[in-house]
């Protein structure tokens, strides 16, 4: 009985490396950052939000592999789509959520932290990142709605 699973197991663990999603792992050009505050405040970032929100994802062998590879692949694609540091100048209508969304525990993800350990803030190093995003200009909160219309 084992034995039959452990073999289905592998059947399908090997079959599902053919499904193509998951293995793009682009890091397109960075076009513009935006003007930290300070060095300090980009590390933090670097360090706990660069991995899903730029455009220099570290891809390490093992989000090669499915089922890690696809959820490597939506997180990055998801976490791009919502909030990307790489391209500063396209309108990034979510910037100014980065405080409550680190405050409320939500990013990084928790799944994400057991892998990553470098991601994991102190309580002092999530102080200093939410001022220092507050510090710096592009994080304004504006709402969902995006930039207010001046009439
Ligand atoms: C493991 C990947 C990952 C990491 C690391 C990560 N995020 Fe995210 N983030 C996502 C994904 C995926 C979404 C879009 C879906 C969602 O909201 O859960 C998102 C959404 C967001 C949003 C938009 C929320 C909204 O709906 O307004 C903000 C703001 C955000 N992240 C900030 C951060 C900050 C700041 C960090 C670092 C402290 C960070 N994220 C780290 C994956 C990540």
């Amino acid at each position: 009985m084992f034995i039959r699973v452990l073999r289905w197991a592998i059947v399908v663990g090997v079959l599902i490396q053919l499904i193509p999603f998951g293995r793009q792992h682009t890091n397109p050009p960075v076009t513009q950052e935006p003007q930290w505050d300070s060095p300090a405040t980009r590390e933090l970032a670097r360090r706990a939000c660069f991995n899903c929100h730029s455009n220099e994802t570290t891809w390490p062998w093992y989000s090669s592999i499915a089922p890690v590879s696809w959820l490597a692949q939506r997180d990055v694609n998801g976490g791009r789509s919502h909030l990307n540091f790489s391209e500063w100048t396209k309108l990034q209508r979510h910037a100014g959520h980065v405080g409550e969304e680190i405050r409320g525990g939500n990013m990084p993800p928790w799944f994400y932290l057991p892998m990553h350990a470098e991601a994991k803030l102190t309580a002092a190093e999530r102080a200093q990142l939410i001022a220092g995003f507050a510090k710096t200009p592009g994080f304004e909160d504006n709402g969902d709605d995006g930039p207010k219309l001046h009439h």
